[in-house]
């Protein structure tokens, strides 16, 4: 049966995008639609294997539909599918926002929960699988089976989602970030480097970190190649060891947090329409 995506913003137009273009590609039609009509109607202009409708017209041809709303759009779409929603559907949200008991009880279908990344544009990196409320068995086997064609799945029940979901989603982001502000540091050290150089080096040495465990040379291993005790590296890491455990500590504090208030904006009443817009996070 059909496979739909509401909204497609970032997460929907990669996912379309990954799975359009896998290896393996998908046997089922993709369907999509979008509030505004220019990003759905680029996105079927590349893939021409994709359908573009409305909300209720992918309600109506698909059996498993991916939510990629932001949270507080939810609701909104959520009234409108939910007359045509059976107990044949499965509703797949991808936001840690939007709990499963509460979307469960705004529609009579199965649901679950994936949490994407952006590494899945490059058909890499890990998706969460959460169970829902009346999923089965074969409906956590085919999104395996879907998702496992441009990620690694990793199985999680919700109530453990937010530190995986740092770890897996917002951490490309977080590795960028990282990175960036040691190329700067690196470049206030030596300003005669241009800082384009140091977003190199830095860049091309994450890279070649992230290859080693191919050779077998992975986590401590490779903290014990590279540090010899008295030398330079180690130092670097004492110093390290001082700050990124509590850095780590506080942004998960605060994605935690957000996900509290974010949570307590949301309400998943059919009857409520979301009027106001708010950055949706992972
Ligand atoms: N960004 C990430 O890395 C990431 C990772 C994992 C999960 N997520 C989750 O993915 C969800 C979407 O995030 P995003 O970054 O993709 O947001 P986004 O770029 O703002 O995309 C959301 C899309 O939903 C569309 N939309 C809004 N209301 C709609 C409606 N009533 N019917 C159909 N389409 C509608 C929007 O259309 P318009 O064109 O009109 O704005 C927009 O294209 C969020 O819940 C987020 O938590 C994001």
């Amino acid at each position: 049966m059909a496979i739909g995506f509401i909204g497609t913003g970032r997460m929907g137009a990669m996912l379309v995008r990954a799975l359009l273009g896998a290896d393996r590609p998908v046997d089922e039609d993709v369907w999509a639609s979008n509030r505004s009509p220019e990003k759905l109607s680029e996105l079927a202009t590349i893939h021409h294997r994709l359908h573009a409708g409305s909300n209720e017209e992918l309600a109506r041809r698909c059996r498993t539909l991916f939510l990629c709303v932001r949270p507080l759009d939810t609701a909104g779409v959520l009234a409108q599918l939910a007359p045509l929603l059976t107990p044949d559907h499965l509703l797949v949200t991808i936001s840690n926002v939007v709990e499963l008991n509460q979307l469960a009880a705004a529609v009579p279908c199965r649901t679950a929960k994936v949490i994407p990344s952006i590494g899945q544009y490059i058909r890499r990196g890990v998706t969460l699988l959460i169970p829902g409320p009346r999923s089965t068995p074969a409906d956590l086997a085919f999104l395996r089976d879907l998702l496992g064609r441009v990620s690694r799945i990793y199985e999680i029940d919700e109530s453990h989602a937010r530190a995986a979901t740092d770890v897996v989603s917002c951490g490309p982001a977080f590795l960028a970030r990282f990175c960036q502000a040691w190329a700067e540091a690196a470049h206030r050290m030596q300003p005669g480097i241009p800082i384009a150089d140091f977003e190199f080096l830095v860049w091309e040495t994450v890279r070649a970190a992230s290859e080693l465990p191919r050779a077998g040379i992975a986590g401590k291993e490779l903290l014990e190649e590279v540090s010899t005790p008295g030398g330079m590296t180690y130092e670097g890491l004492q110093a390290m060891d001082a700050v990124l455990p509590a850095m780590w500590n506080e942004v998960m504090r605060r994605t935690t947090e957000r996900e509290r208030e974010l949570k307590a904006a949301v309400s998943l009443s059919t009857d409520a329409r979301a009027g106001a817009t708010a950055p949706g996070t992972s």
